[in-house]
């Protein structure tokens, strides 16, 4: 029973959608009414600005490590806690709190690696940096991103084991399951990808200034 309350729970943190809350309470703005329309962070940079972006980074970052510590902070080892996180990433999809209609993932499953190890955190946003610099896109980043962390989990542990020590399949299917699903919420972005109108960030080498 607790453990299915403290599965609830990580759903409700996941729920709380940090760029449509700020957007009204400080700027009088529904940033879904405006640039890509989507509730995450890139778009509350785009819409909102670099300080509001930056908060609503952290905010949907912490949601993801936040409910993968629940079972660590109450004590419950009845299943892995990357199931809480798994549960955070659906409440930031589908918010309860905000019609159903939530981000594209990529935040709150940050949070979740970085609530799993925080080494294997750093080295994944790494990539992200990495490849964000080099096209200048969020979206194609994260989806680039995606899949390289996956891959990752199956051979950090054998080449660099002091960033993912142990081989952990849940993880690896996890994060399989996690890049088919960001995927899947980008394909509006996939086809602006494809016909060269997706939006760049003023960061990189594709930089949008
Ligand atoms: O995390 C979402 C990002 O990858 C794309 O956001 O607003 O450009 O569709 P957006």
């Amino acid at each position: 029973m607790k453990t299915v309350i403290l599965l609830l729970l990580a759903y409700l943190l996941g729920s709380i959608p940090s760029g449509v809350w700020i957007g009204k309470l400080f700027f009088k703005k529904d940033i879904r009414l405006f640039g890509s329309g989507n509730s995450g962070t890139t778009n509350t940079f785009r819409v909102l600005g670099k300080q509001a972006g930056i908060v609503v980074l952290a905010m949907d970052i912490l949601k993801g490590t936040l409910a993968t510590s629940l079972p660590t902070l109450f004590h419950d080892t009845t299943i892995n806690p990357l199931w809480f996180g798994v549960c955070a990433i659906l409440g930031h999809t589908f918010p309860i709190f905000a019609g159903f209609k939530g981000g594209k993932a990529v935040a709150t499953s940050a949070g979740m690696l970085l609530g799993y190890s925080p080494l294997f955190f750093i080295y994944s946003s790494a990539i992200f940096v990495l490849f964000l610099f080099l096209t200048s896109m969020v979206s194609l980043t994260s989806m680039i991103s995606a899949v390289l962390i996956t891959l990752s989990t199956m051979i950090v542990p054998l080449v660099f084991p002091a960033i993912l020590p142990e081989q952990n399949w849940l993880l690896t299917i996890i994060a399989v399951c996690v890049s088919a699903f960001i995927f899947y919420r980008h394909r509006e972005n996939i086809q602006r990808i494809a016909k060269g109108t997706e939006s760049r960030v003023p960061f990189g080498l594709n930089s949008s200034k």
